[in-house]
């Protein structure tokens, strides 16, 4: 496999990262030269790394070819290359659906849309892929967990789902907040919250009960669990996630 990017950027970067640290088996993997620092950097990380002078370039030396430009630019940076029939593309840039693209990349015949998220880096993204794709699903799953899907509808799903960074990290901040009230240092909430979060979300991936399962077992009657648990249900804090999904899901449907 030989692997090209078309924009060198954030993405690009955890993704490079990921894969020169994981046991997949590739024979290169071309950047194009923008960002230069960022593809000097990545250059520098394993010989199989290389900066091309152009995103032909990429194209030209690359079977597999990433598109990882921003959404803005994405159709003119695409419409100057020639692509060949033998491409397999894979695109992170929102928006552009898979019939526009195959129209766009053109006697490629093989294009799939995927979005992993920076934990890439470390082989701890989850990535959602459409439609099926072995190429991607071989990538992806060396990074952590591939999760490919069967339609646009299904994908875009996913992507509303991605919303919820920020407010992961905002629930963990309110906790953080309420244990500077009792006294800690900051320091000391946020050291025993990131921890606790991955003792939390490891235990997800040890298992297969549903999040329901999980949460029963947790909650011993009339415990300290069950009692939050039971007080933010009557409150229908947990509803809200559904409604506002809805509004983020509209949005990325009418962005395609
Ligand atoms: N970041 C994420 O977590 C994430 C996750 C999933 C999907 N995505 C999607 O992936 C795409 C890239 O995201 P990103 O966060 O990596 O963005 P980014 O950091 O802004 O990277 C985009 C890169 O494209 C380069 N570029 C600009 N014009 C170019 C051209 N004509 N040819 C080739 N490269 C060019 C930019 O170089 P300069 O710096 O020199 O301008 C920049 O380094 C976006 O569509 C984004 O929505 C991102």
């Amino acid at each position: 496999m030989r692997i090209g990017f078309v924009g060198t950027g954030v993405i690009t970067k955890a993704i490079v990262v990921g894969l020169v640290r994981s046991n997949l088996r590739f024979e290169h993997i071309a950047l194009s030269p923008r960002n230069a620092a960022i593809a000097a950097e990545l250059a520098a990380l394993d010989a199989r790394v290389k900066v091309c002078t152009s995103n032909q370039e990429v194209l030209d030396t690359s079977n597999v070819i990433c598109i990882a430009v921003i959404p803005q630019i994405v159709e003119d940076v695409l419409r100057e290359l020639r692509f060949n029939a033998e491409h397999h593309v894979i695109t992170f840039v929102p928006g552009t659906s898979i019939d526009k693209l195959h129209r766009i990349v053109f006697p490629a015949a093989r294009v799939a849309r995927a979005i992993p998220l920076p934990a890439v880096a470390d082989r701890r993204g989850s990535t959602a892929i459409y439609p099926p794709d072995d190429i991607a699903r071989s990538i992806f799953s060396a990074l952590g967990e591939a999760v490919e899907v069967t339609s646009e509808y299904q994908f875009d799903a996913l992507h509303a789902v991605t919303a919820t960074m920020a407010t992961f990290y905002a629930v963990l901040e309110s906790q953080a907040a309420w244990l500077t009230k009792q006294g800690l240092s900051y320091d000391a909430a946020r050291a025993f919250l990131s921890e606790y979060c991955v003792g939390l979300a490891h235990e997800t991936t040890r298992t297969s009960q549903s999040f329901t399962e999980m949460i029963n077992g947790l909650m011993t009657p009339g415990g300290l669990n069950e009692q939050l648990h039971a007080e933010l249900s009557s409150a229908r804090a947990y509803d809200h996630y559904g409604n506002a999904l809805d509004r983020i899901f509209a949005r990325v449907q009418g962005s395609t």
